[in-house]
């Protein structure tokens, strides 16, 4: 049972190097084909938990589940739920990991918390039947044989998926940004490391402080009025008592007083809470195409304001294309100032790098009907979607030309690029970038291809991911923009078909 597969002490993950993974999923495969012939019921047992550190979190250099399961591309997904979009000290959450595939059977998981620097956090194993620690290491949750075997009982009436439920202790300090990680293979029959799909996805969770119940980092009097509408309540009826709950014992009383403090220093917030709480790597891949992430209805009428572009001749495109964010405002964010000055998607619209509108201006604009129309009855995105959209547009995006020169090409380091695209994108696309094809088969496109024909995607894509698919990018790994620019510059040397 410790031979090989899951239960697997062997697995020491690799760091850099190619080579040691592609041997690693050889081995693997090796070990479950004797085993196979010999030792059937030992087989199953591979179903039984995965390794630790295979989250593809940066604790452990992004290594998931594909070190071993051929990467294939599925249909379905997975989703880390009931993550506090706030954590506060100490308190203990209910998190649950849902995979979902209509194509596939069952299903297995991997949960963990992490900074850039570390785990963070205390996992309970709250339904030891189902789930346990992996490899017996508390910093990972995984699934156990009877947790696989039932998801394959219950997928079809769960409408193609199983949830796995886990609970989280919270830091009792500010950690600041905890992002859990959460992976899924969707699993086929029969068994074997192939014909899985993979999925990764992750939630954030921001540090609260105890008294600001409305999460705009700072405590003044409407937190005060929060207190005084819980005054006496149970915590959990409005969700905003639990941040005024100063000493946690699920009552909010006059001990909680205490949390108030910093109203007497007055008001300091400047943005809305909403926005301090947005996502800006999700808001990331909403700009690349929002109906993907957002898993919204495709739209099929041109954007509103695409009819008075400047230019309309140079851009022929219509429908759903029309309503990517990318489209008119270009991936170096630049619009007409930038790359789609010229060619094909050129719409003379300006970029929206360096706006000096405030969150709310832009919120505002984007769900306006009559401009940017961005409503929920046309697109389905929900306020959270847009707000997720508008801190990427004010706090993730980059001057490429600090990475890209005029020509296309990356300044970063194609020798360091090669270690890292180890780490973080080999497991899925390849040695040679060419195990994905996002093109056709008759005019295919891999890595190579976009990184030499639009280095300004591939750098948005390697930072945040590709929209709707298991691919999380070098951003929720905290990895500083050089190393994207590294992945660049040495992509840039891959094949191209
Ligand atoms: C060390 C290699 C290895 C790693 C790493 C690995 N697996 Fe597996 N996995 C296997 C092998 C081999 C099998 C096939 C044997 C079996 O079904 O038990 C398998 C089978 C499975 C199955 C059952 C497949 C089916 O069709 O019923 C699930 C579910 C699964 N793995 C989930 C995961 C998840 C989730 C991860 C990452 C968190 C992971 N595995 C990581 C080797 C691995
Ligand atoms: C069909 C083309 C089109 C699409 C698609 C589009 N925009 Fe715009 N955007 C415009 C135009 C035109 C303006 C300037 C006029 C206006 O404000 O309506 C603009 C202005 C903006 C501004 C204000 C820039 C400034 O400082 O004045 C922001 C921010 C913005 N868009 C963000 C987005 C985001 C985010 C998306 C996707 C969710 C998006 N846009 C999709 C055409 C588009
Ligand atoms: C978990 C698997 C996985 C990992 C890891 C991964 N990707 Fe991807 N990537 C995908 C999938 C799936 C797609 C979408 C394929 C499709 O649409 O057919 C994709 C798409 C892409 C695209 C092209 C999107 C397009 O349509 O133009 C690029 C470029 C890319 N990935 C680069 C990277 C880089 C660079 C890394 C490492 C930082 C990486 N990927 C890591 C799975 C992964």
């Amino acid at each position: 049972m410790r031979a090989g597969g899951h239960g697997a002490s062997f697995l020491s993950v690799p760091q850099a190097g190619e080579v040691v993974v592609q041997k690693f999923r050889d081995v693997a495969v090796a070990v479950l084909v004797s085993t196979a012939l010999v030792l059937p019921a030992l087989v199953l047992a591979f179903s039984s938990g995965a390794n630790s550190g295979l989250t593809n979190g940066p604790a452990n250099n992004a290594s998931n589940c594909t070190v071993c399961h051929v990467f294939e591309v599925g249909i379905g997904g997975v989703e880390v739920l009931g993550a506090p979009r706030r954590y506060l000290p100490g308190r203990t959450y209910d998190l649950s990991v849902r995979v979902f595939d209509v194509d596939q059977v069952g299903a297995g998981f991997e949960v963990s918390a992490e900074t850039g620097a570390g785990h963070v956090g205390t996992f309970v194993v709250s339904d030891p039947t189902n789930t346990q620690f992996a490899d017996g290491d508390p910093n990972y949750i995984t699934h156990t044989l009877v947790g696989h075997e039932t998801s394959h009982d219950v997928w079809a009436a769960n409408g193609g998926s199983y949830t796995f439920n886990v609970q989280w202790v919270a830091p009792s300090a500010d950690f600041g940004d905890v992002t859990i990680f959460g992976v899924g293979n969707a699993s086929n029959l029969p068994t074997g490391p192939e014909g899985e799909h993979f999925y990764a996805n992750y939630a954030i969770a921001q540090f609260a402080v105890t008294g600001d119940a409305d999460g705009d980092t700072d405590v003044d009097l409407r937190d005060f009025a929060t207190l005084q509408q819980c005054f006496g309540a149970a915590v959990g009826l409005p969700s905003a008592c639990a941040f005024v709950d100063d000493d946690a014992d699920a009552l909010v009383a006059i001990s909680d007083y205490g949390a108030m403090f910093g109203v007497l220093l007055g008001p300091t917030a400047i943005d809305p809470p909403a926005f301090v709480l947005a996502d800006a790597v999700r808001g990331a891949k909403l700009y690349d195409k929002w109906w993907a992430e957002a898993r919204v209805p495709t739209p099929t009428t041109d954007h509103p304001l695409w009819a008075s572009r400047p230019d309309t001749v140079s851009n022929t495109r219509t429908g759903s294309a029309t309503w990517r964010c990318k489209e008119c405002h270009g991936w170096d964010y630049k619009g007409v100032d930038g790359v789609y000055g010229g060619g094909s998607h050129r719409t003379g619209i300006a970029g929206v790098f360096g706006t000096t509108k405030t969150p709310t201006e832009i919120f505002n604009l984007l769900r306006d009907p009559a401009d940017h129309a961005y409503t929920a009855a046309l697109t389905g995105l929900t306020d959270e979607d847009v707000w997720d959209a508008v801190k990427f547009v004010l706090t993730g995006q980059v001057d490429t030309d600090s990475h890209i020169d005029s020509g296309g090409v990356f300044y970063g380091s194609s020798p360091l690029g090669s270690v890292w695209y180890g780490r973080a994108c080999f497991n899925c696309h390849g040695e040679d970038g060419t195990q994905v094809n996002f093109g056709t088969p008759a005019d295919p496109e891999y890595v190579g291809t976009v990184a030499v024909a639009n280095p300004w995607e591939f750098l948005h894509k390697a930072r945040y991911g590709h929209p709707g698919s298991g691919m999380l990018g070098t951003e929720i790994l905290q990895w500083d923009i050089i190393r994207a620019s590294d992945i660049g510059a040495y992509t840039q040397s891959m094949p191209v078909q």
